[in-house]
């Protein structure tokens, strides 16, 4: 048995290698760096689904655009009960309401479903009107204008774009392995999202990146780095941020938002100060861990950036998750439409260890 399936191969797939020892993540056949700051989401949505959908227009962004358009209409349903939940939560809730499919056009309004419902709850939760979505304008610079109710600069919409780019995909994770599981069953795309939304909530997963700004926040100052940190490892809390199932190293995607933060610049949205600050506490978290948890190489992941990035971009940390969801939903599919296309039914099988009944004498 392999406690949490480390190791084991699941699935074949001709969409990601994440490459644990070299640090290194391929999205089919481009490396992350020839993706990230360079490519459009929508075009990284298509390198993603080709071949998985019949007639697949090259440009998805106007099919894109006319599906936040559509499922906006599902906004209507977003009452005070729903507000009080947390973003992600409120977010599945109304993703909930599409209805199930295989085709291009649920898989479209699947992708744009994250992006439209979690800025009309942040809005909602901000008492605010949702903003309706602009079809003609790019994937993230829409999200941002209907977050904030005002077009983005350029500046702010290609930091997203990266973003977006850069969780789109990323090999077997859990959230993506659970849609999978799903799509296995034939239970259908929208099943196999949800699915990978609420696997993507956990704070082991996706939900890591708000409480790594309570630990900014709360660390305050790079002197008090160690100490709190120490402090948070004493009381066997895990550091946010760090370590990875798969990467021994450090994770590529983190210097890929690094690099996205530093060109958004000081001044613009990102704090005087903010980086240099970010990067010590960095510096003495992998030092502690290195000390405290010698056994297990622990490095940077994903989310330590992401967390400075989306905090720049003005999210409230409540809704990273759901941001993340934004652009992984289209490696969800994909996979979903793989595992449909060629997979078996996934069910592995489980070692019993519990008591056997009783023989009769
Ligand atoms: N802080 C402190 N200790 C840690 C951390 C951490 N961030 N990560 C792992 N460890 C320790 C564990 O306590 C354990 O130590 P022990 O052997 O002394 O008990 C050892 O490293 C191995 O931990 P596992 O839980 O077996 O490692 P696993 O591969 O299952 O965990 C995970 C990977 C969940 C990402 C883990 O590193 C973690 O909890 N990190 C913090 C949360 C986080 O940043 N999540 C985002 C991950 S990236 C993503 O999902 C997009």
């Amino acid at each position: 048995m392999s406690d949490g399936l480390e190791d084991v191969v699941a699935a074949e797939t001709v969409l990601s290698e994440v490459d644990g020892q070299a640090g290194r993540l391929i999205i089919r056949g481009r490396s992350l760096d020839d993706l990230a700051g360079r490519a459009a989401y929508e075009d990284v949505l298509h390198l993603l689904w080709d071949g998985f959908f019949a007639d697949l227009p090259k440009d998805l962004g106007p099919a894109l655009g006319a599906a936040r358009a559509a499922v906006f209409a599902e906004v209507t349903a977003l009452d005070t009960g729903l507000l009080d939940r947390t973003p992600i939560e409120a977010m599945r809730a109304l993703t909930a309401r599409l209805a199930d499919g295989d085709e291009l056009e649920v898989a479209l309004r699947l992708v744009a479903a994250p992006a439209v419902f979690t800025a009309a709850v942040v809005r909602g939760q901000a008492g605010e009107a949702p903003v309706r979505p602009d079809p003609t304008l790019s994937h993230a610079a829409d999200i941002l204008r209907m977050i904030k109710g005002k077009a983005p600069s350029k500046g702010e919409a290609d930091a997203l774009d990266t973003y977006l780019v850069t969780v789109s995909d990323h090999g077997l994770n859990a959230s993506t392995f659970a849609a999978r599981v799903i799509a296995s069953t034939r239970a259908g795309l929208a099943s196999a999202v949800l699915g990978g939304i609420s696997a993507l909530k956990g704070p082991l997963h996706g939900g890591a990146p708000g409480p790594i700004i309570d630990m900014l926040d709360g660390i305050g100052a790079p002197e008090n780095a160690r100490a709190w940190l120490e402090d948070a490892l004493a009381r066997g809390d895990r550091l946010m941020g760090f370590g990875h199932r798969v990467y021994r190293v450090r994770d590529p995607r983190a210097d890929a938002l690094k690099k996205a933060v530093r060109r958004m610049g000081e001044g613009s949205n990102v704090l005087p100060g903010r980086l240099e600050f970010a990067e010590a506490v960095e510096q003495a978290a992998l030092a502690i861990l290195r000390e405290k948890k010698p056994n297990r190489t622990l490095d940077t992941n994903v989310e330590f950036y992401t967390a400075l990035l989306l905090e720049a971009l003005a999210f409230p940390p409540t809704a990273f998750t759901c941001v993340f969801a934004m652009g992984r939903v289209g490696g969800w599919v994909a996979h979903a439409r793989e595992q449909l296309a060629g997979g078996r039914l996934i069910r592995p099988q489980s070692l019993y260890v519990g008591p056997m009944p009783k023989v009769a004498a």
